[in-house]
């Protein structure tokens, strides 16, 4: 059903010994009016070779290709513009749709290969930012691109559990914590702490040299430290767990920074036996000074390893277990220059697969046009925030759908999906407005619009029928045809998003999609009954099971009655 592939191939045949069909399928283009047809061929980059005319191998060209599928081709100065045959082309596409139902789209490049995917990763006893959110969405979805386009998919949260931090949560947890209160509010009260910390430590430096001391001890074994440490993550766990639970995520893997600890030595001692290791102030580094940049922290001067030297240890660690072909981490732009210098130490190290390896960065969340911070102890606790947004739902569902049933496993479909979408349908890089009110839209670029659709689609299908099995025959007025080629278009739109490790678009086809249906079904009366009724109610039924694969893809939900 790949037109592209088949008018290239077409067009080949009469062009053997000028190109192949590689080189003719990448020239391929759609034309910019449908007045212009479906494809569009052109002739100039051959004319060289042929020393002719574009124009008049275009000319040529219209009068030899020809194939059932094509309805006919035409030159138009020096493009061979093609027609596809609308009955026959139809009749195929909603008959593949509905036949392979969710897996249509699917790929098999990635069979047999694995591909890792760090993402989320949020820091122990801290609250879970914006930024850790839009790792979270952007993560999830790249990971179920992957399996969409075949690979097997590791999910792994490279949790922030270790570092000096935790020397100054438990200094100040043993001069002002209380148990109770953690047990209660963990993330609240252990960044309180954290905060609290700060403000003293300003005012009393000793505390500083007693969280050194903890974090020493922690370190070293120490029964205490650890007991504390161990506690503090099990507490923050489970405030991530909650969240993930109503993001609806899950990890094969929760190694983090800890996970590492027993594996310091090994990469210190790799990096010395490699004769990488310079010192630099009484720190040991990798100089990278020859590539430009700033020398890559290994080992502090009181022997700590850092951030850099653990994730030097996961990405061996990772390469050994998984033997993935491809390894992505979802993280913030401002790390920009910790995974240039990861993957450049790692490629020193002799690591030929250190080149799989991709740091895959976004945008800030922003409100009112500013960076949100959790710092300076302001917390805005990311449960809330999804929270309001499902009573948001709740209330806007209330309103126009009283009749509803489960309104409230409706109302988190809609405020969960209203948050990933809305971070989703912007290219990753870009820095993005948080507004709730602007999310829960029902009309303009939000997944609640692309929800009522699919609502919408499968609302029809139930008043036609209760046996969902329609014979097709093919449809040939331009209105379904328009919906036939978005739908037409969904494997490339799968390879395009993985390619450029990119869910935006996904989500802009999704919205295209929608539009291009409900324009449809302003115009077609398609619970009619004619001869075409069942096709139409076919072509239907393909852009409810599209529209709810490509919303699953980005981590949405689609409720069958909105
Ligand atoms: N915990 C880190 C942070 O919040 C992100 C970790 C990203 N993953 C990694 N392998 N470095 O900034």
């Amino acid at each position: 059903m790949n037109y592209r592939q088949q008018f290239a191939e077409e067009i080949y045949a009469h062009l053997q010994e000028i190109s192949d069909v590689d080189e003719i399928i990448s020239l391929i283009e759609e034309p910019k009016y449908n007045t212009h047809g479906d494809l569009a061929f052109p002739c100039f980059t051959l004319a060289k070779k042929m020393k002719k005319a574009p124009q008049q191998i275009a000319e040529e060209l219209s009068l030899k290709v020809k194939a059932p599928f094509l309805e006919k081709t035409a030159a138009a100065g020096p493009y061979l513009n093609g027609f596809l045959n609308k009955a026959i082309v139809s009749k195929q596409a909603i008959q593949r749709i509905n036949m392979e139902k969710e897996s249509y789209g699917s790929s098999s490049v990635g069979t047999g290969k694995k591909i890792t995917l760090d993402f989320s990763s949020p820091n122990i006893a801290k609250p879970f930012s914006m930024g850790h959110l839009r790792s979270t969405v952007i993560g999830n979805a790249l990971a179920n691109i992957s399996e969409k386009y075949g690979y097997e998919a590791i999910r792994i949260n490279h949790l922030g559990d270790w570092g000096t931090q935790f020397g100054k949560l438990i200094t100040a947890y043993k001069q002002w914590g209380s148990e109770e209160k953690i047990r209660e509010n963990p993330i609240k009260e252990l960044f309180h702490l954290y905060v609290m910390f700060h403000e003293q430590a300003e005012k009393h430096p000793q505390l500083e040299d007693e969280a050194r001391f903890w974090f020493k001890q922690l370190e070293s074994g120490d029964e205490e430290a650890n007991k504390l440490w161990k506690w503090f993550r099990e507490e923050s766990m489970k405030e991530f767990a909650k969240i993930y639970e109503l993001l609806d995520i899950a990890f094969d893997s929760y190694d983090g920074e800890a996970f590492y600890n027993d594996k310091m030595d090994g990469i210190v001692q790799e990096l010395k036996a490699k004769s990488l290791l310079s010192l630099s102030d009484g720190a040991e580094v990798v100089d990278l000074a020859a590539e430009d940049m700033p020398p890559c922290l290994i080992k502090k001067k009181d022997g700590a390893t850092l951030y850099a030297t653990r994730d030097l240890a996961a990405a061996v660690y990772r390469s050994r277990t998984y033997h993935f072909e491809k390894s992505f981490y979802i993280v913030g732009q401002e790390q920009r220059l910790h995974f240039e210098q990861l993957f450049l130490v790692l490629q020193k190290m002799g690591y030929g697969w250190a080149a799989s390896l991709k740091h895959v960065p976004f945008g800030f969340i922003l409100k009112d046009g500013k960076k949100m911070s959790t710092r300076k102890g302001k917390v805005v606790l990311l449960e809330d925030v999804i929270k309001e947004a499902i009573d948001l739902a709740y209330q806007n569902i209330k309103v126009k759908n009283p009749a509803l049933e489960n309104k409230e496993e409706v109302a988190k479909m809609v405020g969960v999906g209203a948050i990933i979408f809305h971070d989703l349908k912007n290219e990753r890089q870009n820095n993005i407005e948080f507004n709730l009110d602007e999310m829960l839209k029902f009309e303009g670029s939000t997944g609640l619009y692309v929800q009522y659709t699919h609502a919408r689609a499968c609302s029809i299908l139930w008043k036609a029928s209760s046996e969902n099995n329609f014979p097709v025959s093919g449809l040939t007025d331009s209105h379904s045809w328009t919906v036939i080629k978005t739908l037409m278009d969904f494997p490339n739109i799968i390879e395009k998003s993985f390619q450029q490790a990119e869910p935006s678009v996904i989500a802009k086809y999704v919205l295209k999609l929608s539009q291009d249906f409900n324009k449809y079904y302003g115009q077609v009366k398609i619970l009619t009954d004619d001869k075409e009724q069942n096709s139409r109610l076919a072509l239907v039924k393909s852009v409810a099971i599209v529209l709810k694969e490509g919303l699953r893809l980005l981590g949405v939900k689609a409720p069958e009655k909105l």
